[in-house]
């Protein structure tokens, strides 16, 4: 039997490198030997987002295409929308009754988004019910493997907790999920800052070569190279990070010993990874055109999805209620 997978994004804009190299690659690579359940998380993005609703109907289409762009394909995958399954809000609520309090209020992700997130007032019991949320996603599809980053596995925990109370408490329900922590390589933005698209320092799945070089023509290098002549240090220059993601170990070396010795200049190794970081990018612009060339309709792939997701979710809630007793 394949194992099945499931995964979720959340629609908040466009979507970067970052995006690419943590998450989708990733999934990518999974749909090709499980079954595999990929979502656009809107309930999530609305706990943080529901003063501004616009954003988050904006980004799905545009989101899903990125995916497919990036090589997720919906004839291998199911791809659907959350709020587009309401069984996922049944089994929201459904958690929420036997989740206690404490589990929530101390998740250090929680924690750190209240304190970080200070455009937004996130006190509200949404936010608070978030990895609720989340748990009802994935324990409503059975799903052995969920692929996330490190800030989620607190809530991927939490899940396991969750189902493991609801198991006990009524009868054995729920898959326990394995945890699946993804190991990818660390690509910090423009600016040497966490990548992402409201800091300015981002290299979009959408942008073109002219506009990927735009950006990074002028990173910041090692501040003491201040003249051609001067040598650098590529330990302490972003540009070297890059180098070591999207360049063969050569040009890595190549880069290293040229900028001791100031055998080469910035702009010389800023061309060189731009280079390299194109032929990751190039293919995912090139299959977005051709996806848009040839008409493709992301509403008809998502509502075919979401019908595929709603079948499993309709068994399972039945179950669930059964096991409630209402
Ligand atoms: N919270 C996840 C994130 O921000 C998105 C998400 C929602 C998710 N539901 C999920 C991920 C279920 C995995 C499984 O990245
Ligand atoms: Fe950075 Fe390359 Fe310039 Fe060295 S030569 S400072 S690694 S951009």
């Amino acid at each position: 039997m394949r194992k099945r997978v499931l995964s979720g994004m959340r629609p908040s804009g466009q979507l970067h490198l970052g995006h690419h190299l943590g998450v989708l690659v990733n999934w990518v690579k999974l749909q090709e030997e499980h079954d595999c359940f990929f979502f656009v998380a809107d309930w999530h993005a609305l706990t943080t987002e529901y003063e501004r609703t616009q954003v988050i109907r904006e980004s799905i289409d545009d989101m899903v295409l990125d995916w497919m762009a990036a090589g997720i394909d919906p004839e291998k995958a199911t791809v659907f929308v959350q709020s587009k399954v309401p069984a996922h809000a049944e089994l929201h609520l459904l958690l929420s009754m036997i989740t206690p309090l404490p589990w929530l209020e101390r998740n250090t992700t929680y924690k750190e988004q209240l304190r970080e997130l200070t455009t937004r007032d996130l006190q509200t019991y949404g936010f608070l019910g978030y990895p609720v949320l989340m748990s009802s996603d994935i324990l409503m599809y059975d799903a052995t493997l969920v692929p996330v980053g490190i800030d989620q596995v607190p809530h991927l925990e939490l899940t396991r907790e969750i189902g493991r109370r609801f198991n006990s408490m009524y009868k054995p329900t729920f898959t326990i999920p394995d945890q699946f922590l993804t190991r990818t390589p660390k690509l910090n933005g423009l600016d040497n800052r966490k990548m992402s698209k409201s800091y300015g320092n981002a290299i979009l799945l959408s942008d073109t070569a002219p506009e990927v070089w735009d950006k990074v023509r002028p990173m910041v290098t090692d501040p003491a190279r201040i003249r051609r002549t001067d040598a650098g240090n590529p330990e302490i220059c972003n540009v070297h990070e890059y180098h070591k993601i999207f360049s063969d170990e050569k040009t890595v070396a190549w880069s290293e010993s040229g900028c001791r010795s100031a055998g080469i200049g910035c702009i010389d190794c800023k061309k060189a990874m731009h280079e390299n970081m194109d032929k990751v990018l190039a293919p995912i612009r090139e299959r977005r055109k051709a996806l848009v060339e040839n008409g493709v309709s992301v509403k008809e792939i998502l509502a075919d999805g979401s019908s595929r997701a709603n079948s499993v979710a309709t068994k399972k809630i039945q179950e669930v209620r059964d096991a409630v007793g209402i």
